[in-house]
């Protein structure tokens, strides 16, 4: 492991604290990487490339490969397996304290965490590693130190490069019907804050949904309680540039990648203008830029009834593909099957 990992470049600033957890110890997190398991994965290769313009993978020990997107060695971590889901999501603290921490609560409250082995960290590229799991049974891994790329990232489809840091890669949006369970674990265990909770309909379908931050990220992590098959409805990397999105959106007209949401807005206070697409396992991607910052320390959750504030039209693929899944949900009830 290198001697500079990329927690470093965390803020140390007081002001940016996060949510407290129930214990009231500072926690300082951000989402640092997200893995996949595929069951194409020449086609996420294609994908990672061209679509989201990330530079050749590197090989992990495991046999995962590790896209960058930042100084980091790697964010998006793609593995073979039959589930085409998310197989873990990252979460990186800012230091072995805010870990420690982290470990202690979730003991406290009998959740159980398990140190990740010598060849999980190996794989993973980070130099502490514990394992979770949320009510739901998605895998949360709590690390520190990640490795940090031996050059600078540079891609020619982002030539503005993607906005990470301290906010971490953007975020995840888990699917779940559990969300009061969901968000005890996320708030109350983690230490995460309700940006904004969500009531919406969508044609005859109702979604309700909880935004959650760790630092000034509008969102690292959301949960929808809609009717869907996967754990992740989607994840999504902010870029720099703007014009960088509309590129993109131009790249997988252009390349055939099935539009999920045309260019559009979310609402203030996120603000984030961008689009959806769906990735090779059939879960979506969204690229956005413009994101807006929060102030986690005192925030008080917003309700809306609105996701986006123009654009964003559904394409007629999703409204049909939301439909079946309706009408299956009515016939036989939620089939997605979690621990
Ligand atoms: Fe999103």
């Amino acid at each position: 492991m290198p001697d500079s990992p990329v927690n470093a470049s965390f803020s140390s600033s007081p002001t940016s604290t996060s949510a407290m957890p129930a214990n009231g110890t500072a926690c300082r997190l951000a989402l640092g990487y997200l893995v996949f398991a595929v069951r194409k994965p020449l086609r996420w290769e294609r994908f990672c490339h061209d679509m989201l313009g990330l530079p050749e993978a590197v090989a992990n020990p495991d046999g995962s490969r590790g896209y960058r997107m930042d100084g980091a060695m790697q964010r998006l971590i793609v593995a073979e397996g039959p589930e085409d889901d998310l197989a873990a999501m990252g979460l990186i603290c800012e230091d072995d304290t805010v870990l420690d921490a982290l470990a202690a609560r979730l003991r406290q409250i009998q959740i159980p965490v398990e140190e990740g082995s010598e060849a999980l960290r190996a794989s993973r590229r980070v130099q502490r590693l514990l394992v979770t799991r949320d009510p739901d049974g998605n895998a949360v891994e709590l690390a520190v130190g990640m490795e940090a790329a031996p050059a600078p990232f540079t891609s020619t489809a982002f030539r503005g490069g993607f906005h990470t840091g301290r906010l971490g890669i953007g975020h995840a949006v888990l699917v779940s019907h559990r969300l009061e369970a969901m968000e005890a674990f996320y708030t109350g265990a983690l230490g995460f804050g309700v940006s904004e909770r969500l009531a919406t309909r969508v044609g005859p379908m109702h979604i309700k949904g909880i935004f959650l931050h760790c630092n000034e990220r509008h969102h690292s992590v959301a949960i929808f309680d809609m009717p869907l098959q996967k754990r992740l409805q989607h994840f999504m990397l902010q870029a720099e540039d703007l014009c960088d999105v509309g590129m993109a959106f131009e790249r997988a007209k252009l390349g055939k990648v099935p539009i999920s949401l045309n260019l559009g807005q979310h609402p203030h206070p996120d603000g984030t203008i961008s689009f959806y697409g769906m990735t090779p396992s059939g879960f979506d991607f969204e690229i956005g830029a413009g994101c807006h910052e929060i102030e986690p320390q005192g925030w008080q959750p917003l309700h809306t009834t609105v996701t986006s504030s123009w654009g964003h039209k559904p394409s007629l693929r999703l409204q049909m593909k939301m439909a079946a899944n309706m009408l299956a949900n009515a016939i036989k009830g939620p089939s997605k099957t979690k621990s």
